[in-house]
């Protein structure tokens, strides 16, 4: 029998929930359908996976490596031949994950602690970053970067830099990070690439308001909800950004470097059994992956990843695509996110406040 507790009961009355229940629900499915329906007629558009020259030693930084699809795709990419860079914001839980790979045998690991959600511990990452690999006698450049750390927070809290918590670390976090180590990408010896892992929910959003406002706190007009913070919503909202601000980088990027130096894709991985459910109460999370489980749409990290690493293996023409079904599949995304009127706008104030950040009294960073 269900045995619902009240804060179960309570989150079954929200309207997140019947969002996450229906909206999210009808989003997957109509992303599967795409891939069929493109697979029958012959257009999908799928990508090979070169494997790198191990004995060039590629360096890739993954967040969120330490749970979930980034512990699932450090291994992919260990095996691959890359020296991994594990960034988390958990030094327990970083030493732990790389004595447990470290035992099987990886010694090309290397911990860093990063809080997105913090720009002052993004800066302390970059630095540390760049000083291992002069310590390290490695090229001063990395080849990968996957932007995986993210949150579905239930509640509503603030990061240290005053930015709702979830678009904070889901959106911002990435735009900031990639910034920050955009010179170490350019700088490499060899074609490099950023994957932003995003996902199917964002195609639950229909228009979309972007300002600093949104941006920061979230837009009380779009977000106005009666039944307390609206979780789902800006869960989509984020990962929305997220996949636009990656086609915006794109084509950014190709205005000075048509030819995919530094390339950018989204990856989505579908629905996948980790730990991003931890703030649901326990019995709905528990019964959201037995049905979707008995429906045949729930997989493992390793099944999952592998739209991750279809991405960060992918050629530099994949640049602005969109990864999603594994077999290095690519699919086109909702119409919103090609949207380049609201990408230009997301691009302004996104970098408008990152600057303004850097150049606050507490940092004297000049971007490139
Ligand atoms: N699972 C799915 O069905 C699914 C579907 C579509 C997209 N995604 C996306 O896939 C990505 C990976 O999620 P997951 O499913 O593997 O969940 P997960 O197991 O909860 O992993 C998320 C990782 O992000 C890290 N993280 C969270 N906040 C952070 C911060 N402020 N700074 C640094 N690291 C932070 C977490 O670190 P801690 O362990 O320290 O909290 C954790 O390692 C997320 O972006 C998620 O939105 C997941």
């Amino acid at each position: 029998m269900l045995l619902l507790d009240r804060e179960a009961l309570n989150f079954i009355f929200s309207r997140g929930f019947w969002r996450m229940s229906l909206l999210w629900t009808f989003s997957l499915l109509g992303s599967y359908l795409k891939l069929v329906i493109d697979g029958v007629s012959g257009k999908t558009i799928t990508f090979p996976r070169l494997h790198p020259d191990a004995s060039t030693r590629p360096v890739c930084i993954i967040t969120g490596a330490t749970s979930g699809l980034g512990e699932a795709a450090v291994k992919c990419l260990l095996d691959e031949g890359f020296y991994v860079i594990l960034a988390g914001r958990s030094s327990g839980l970083l030493s732990k994950t790389v004595e447990e790979l470290g035992q099987k045998g990886n010694v090309l690991l290397k911990e860093f602690v990063v809080d997105l959600a913090s720009l002052d511990s993004m800066l302390k990452f970059k630095e540390s970053v760049q000083q291992w690999l002069i310590d390290s006698g490695l090229h001063p450049s990395i080849q990968l970067l996957i932007n995986n750390a993210g949150i579905l927070a239930t509640s509503q809290s603030y990061t240290i830099d005053g930015y709702d918590r979830m678009i904070g670390t889901n959106y911002f976090g990435a735009f900031s990070l990639t910034n920050l180590l955009l010179p170490l990408l350019r700088n490499s010896y060899q074609p490099s690439r950023i994957v932003n892992v995003t996902s199917f929910t964002h195609r639950s959003i229909s228009e979309i308001i972007i300002s600093e406002k949104t941006l920061t706190v979230g837009d009380m007009r779009t977000f106005t909800c009666s039944n307390g913070y609206p979780f789902a919503r800006i869960y989509e909202y984020s990962k929305l950004c997220l996949l636009m601000f990656s086609y915006e980088l794109h084509r950014q990027l190709c205005l000075s470097d048509p030819l995919h130096h530094v390339s950018v894709t989204a990856a989505d991985p579908g629905v996948v059994k980790t730990g991003i459910m931890r703030e649901v109460p326990f019995s709905i999370s528990r019964m959201a992956y037995k049905v979707l489980d008995l429906a045949g749409l729930l997989q493992s990290p390793e099944m999952g990843v592998s739209s991750i690493i279809d991405a960060a293996l992918a050629p530099p023409d994949a640049s602005g695509r969109y990864f999603f079904g594994g077999g290095g599949r690519t699919t086109k995304s909702s119409a919103l996110s090609y949207n380049k009127e609201f990408s230009e706008q997301l691009w302004t104030c996104s970098n408008k406040l990152l600057h303004q950040k850097l150049s606050g009294p507490d940092h004297h960073f000049t971007a490139q």
